[in-house]
């Protein structure tokens, strides 16, 4: 069959993780933060990312935004910066809304343009994607919001992926799915998604079954696929 549908990972691929700690960083009377918030910011997310397999595997779902919070509370006292309040709560406010990579937006509108049915599909909450594709004017551009809610499981279970057939009702072999997660792409292609990692960073390929279809260094070329 052929492809109709571009289906987007959320954090990492279509908006910025580490903008809510770069920015925090910049702001006034930020000295101690702003030498470690690479650190901080690499911790917070690996830390997040680990308590969502964790959960999966354990059966002890609970919501994105909470994982995000735990996992924010680990990060900032590893480096011994928990006593900061106000630090930890102007983090969580950016996080709803984090910057998308610069060329999104026009990638997008390319899609729309050629009539490709475009999507998120993400761990987060349905709440926190609607959050952050509002505070980057990406309404118009993004047909649908899917999120694991309604499984209560999170990637890379197979359930996550199928809620695309479920909520769009196109068939897996019209997507083309996009992540900067090798793990996702790894789940998604044995989904049967035809795929595209985003390798912003040259990092290894991951060891793991179900190589992705593509691999890009940003998301300029993904109209190309079509
Ligand atoms: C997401 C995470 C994996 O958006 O980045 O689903």
């Amino acid at each position: 069959m052929v492809l109709n549908t571009c289906v987007f990972d959320a954090y990492g691929t279509l908006f910025d993780v580490n903008a809510a700690a770069r920015i925090a960083a910049n702001e006034p009377n930020r000295e101690l933060f702003k030498k470690v918030w690479p650190e901080v910011s690499n911790t917070w997310r690996m830390k997040q990312l680990q308590y969502t397999w964790l959960r999966s595997m354990t059966d002890s779902y609970i919501d994105f935004w909470s994982i995000t919070q735990n996992s924010l509370d680990y990060a900032l006292e590893a480096h011994k910066l928990h006593n900061d309040l106000a630090l930890k709560e102007r983090l969580l406010a950016l996080y709803w809304e984090l910057q998308p990579y610069s060329e999104v937006s026009q990638m997008l509108k390319e899609l729309k343009k050629n009539g490709i049915q475009t999507a998120i599909l993400s761990n987060g909450s349905l709440e926190m994607l609607s959050g952050a594709v509002r505070s980057s004017n990406l309404y118009e551009v993004i047909d649908e919001i899917i999120s694991v809610e309604t499984v209560k499981i999170f990637k890379p279970n197979a359930r996550v992926y199928m809620q695309v057939e479920n909520v769009i009702g196109c068939s897996k072999s019209e997507v083309l799915f996009v992540s900067s997660n090798g793990w996702d792409i790894a789940g998604a292609a044995g989904f049967g998604f035809e795929t595209a990692w985003v390798n912003r960073l040259q990092d290894p390929i991951d060891r793991l079954p179900h190589k992705p279809t593509h691999i890009v260094g940003d998301l300029k070329s993904i109209p190309s696929f079509f």
